[in-house]
């Protein structure tokens, strides 16, 4: 199994209707020729629109921010993972540390959301990573080990080629801080190390502050094999210029 190089652009609660048109016109003016994986995730109410423009194109997969742990009933405003998988969508992220810690969403709930996810074949982008406290406390790897035990309990084999994880420092999200690609490569290291069968296949991507000038340094590591990106991910300059770094590596080994 080769793992394939991901870009994938977390919008978070961004863009308007002109803004996603303008994104795509400009997206489509630029002639690349797309050799990685090249996902976005909108906000839930612009998952339609972004299919329809996907499906046309047919280069950018589509995925949501979130779900829920339920199918459907009476949880006024959530997202059901039943309903993202009748629409089409082909991932979901589950557990940003802006989910975490804004929403209080533990790792126990996590897993029910990642298990529900996978009920529906949606590929899930489960998210760890630690603060900037936890990582001068030299508890990095302990938060990243009960992060990933807790989080992604009792998958069944069969759903384990639909994960992929997202290794997110904290304090380098949002913050133009980026991890360096030593300490990286250290964490994607550790987390491939605790993952179960078919570790060796699990894409891991990096997020937090990655742009085009710092994409080349990341992707030069053998154990990340794409990245999850906010802010840059939003300029279709810049996501095109991260698509056309990543299309210039080969795929990984798995
Ligand atoms: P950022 O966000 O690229 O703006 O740091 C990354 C993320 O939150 O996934």
């Amino acid at each position: 199994m080769k793992r394939d190089i991901h870009i994938v652009g977390n919008w978070k609660m961004n863009q308007t209707l002109q803004a996603i048109s303008d994104f795509f016109v400009e997206m489509s003016k630029m002639k690349m020729e797309l050799k990685c994986q090249a996902w976005i995730a909108p906000q839930a109410l612009h998952i339609p629109i972004l299919k329809e423009i996907a499906f046309t194109t047919g280069a950018i997969a589509i995925g949501a921010q979130n779900c829920s742990e339920h199918d459907s009933g009476a949880y006024t405003g959530e997202i059901s993972p039943l309903a993202l998988a009748d629409l089409g969508v082909e991932f979901v992220i589950i557990g940003h540390s802006e989910r975490r810690t804004i929403y209080k969403e533990d790792n126990p709930l996590l897993n029910k959301k990642v298990l529900a996810a996978l009920k529906h074949n949606l590929k899930v982008i489960y998210c760890v990573g630690e603060t900037l406290l936890e990582r001068e406390s030299n508890l990095t790897f302990d938060v990243l080990e009960e992060q990933l035990a807790e989080g992604l309990k009792n998958i069944s084999s069969d759903k384990l080629p639909l994960l992929l994880i997202a290794y997110e420092p904290v304090w380098a999200i949002g913050t133009g801080k980026t991890a360096s690609a030593e300490q990286a490569e250290e964490a994607h290291a550790f987390i491939r190390s605790k993952l179960s069968a078919g570790a060796e296949s699990t894409i891991i991507l990096y997020g937090g502050s990655v742009k085009p000038d710092n994409i080349d340094m990341l992707l030069s590591k053998e154990n990340i094999d794409g990245a999850l990106v906010g802010g840059a991910s939003l300029k279709a300059a810049d996501f095109r210029a991260l698509c056309s770094s990543a299309s210039a590596y080969e795929t990984r080994k798995g």
